[in-house]
């Protein structure tokens, strides 16, 4: 089984490359025909998406703008529950077709807070949701994406931009934390 060290934990092998690269693809064809002449201005919440927001991008056909926004509510592998922005948006929204993209939703609560006050302070603004994993069973507040990549497990998962405590972005794949018991 292919295994990696990341900080102090195991991880194994949970999605590969290919499996992940067929899905963003795929992800991207949808948008491309839902988008069409929309020119829609995509959202990524740093650091996690810097990846999936790379390889998405280059399968776009459409015309899209891009933004970041920087936002953490997590410390090792815990939501705090309470978000902090550290980096803001200079974009207007007003009457824009906007995609939120993110790596992973867990609890919900980043991402229903941000939209939330995307929402109010751009009552105009038609705003869509674009997650790569969700873990539908970890969440603590109600929040569904508009476009999921994969629905997982309550798992916690490094690689491909999702990191533990800062580490373990680089990876190409998507690793879980190793279980003996499999
Ligand atoms: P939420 O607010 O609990 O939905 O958490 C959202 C953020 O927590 C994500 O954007 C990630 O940055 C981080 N996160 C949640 N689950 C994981 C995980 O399994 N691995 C790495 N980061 C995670
Ligand atoms: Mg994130």
């Amino acid at each position: 089984m292919t295994t990696i060290q990341v900080g102090d934990q195991t991880f194994q092998l949970y999605l590969s490359e290919t499996d992940i690269s067929a899905r963003v693809k795929a992800l991207a064809e949808i948008l491309n025909t839902d988008y069409q002449g929309k020119n829609p201005l995509f959202i990524g919440i740093l650091n996690g998406v810097f990846m999936f927001i790379a390889d998405l991008f280059k399968h776009l056909t459409i015309d899209a703008e891009l933004g970041f926004v920087r936002l953490s509510s997590y410390q090792g592998m815990q939501s705090s529950g309470d978000l902090h922005q550290k980096m803001g948006l200079d974009k207007d929204l007003a009457n824009r077709d906007v995609i939120v993209v993110d790596d992973i939703i867990d609890t919900g609560n980043t991402l229903s807070k941000f939209v939330a006050d995307l929402q109010r302070n751009y009552p105009t603004a038609r705003i869509k949701v674009l997650t790569l994993l969700s873990k539908p069973s970890a969440r603590k507040v109600a929040f569904e994406a508009d476009y999921v990549g994969f629905e997982i497990p309550n798992v916690f998962v490094v690689g491909y931009g999702l990191d533990y405590d800062e580490c373990g972005r680089q990876w190409p794949a998507i690793y879980q934390l190793y279980s003996n018991s499999e």
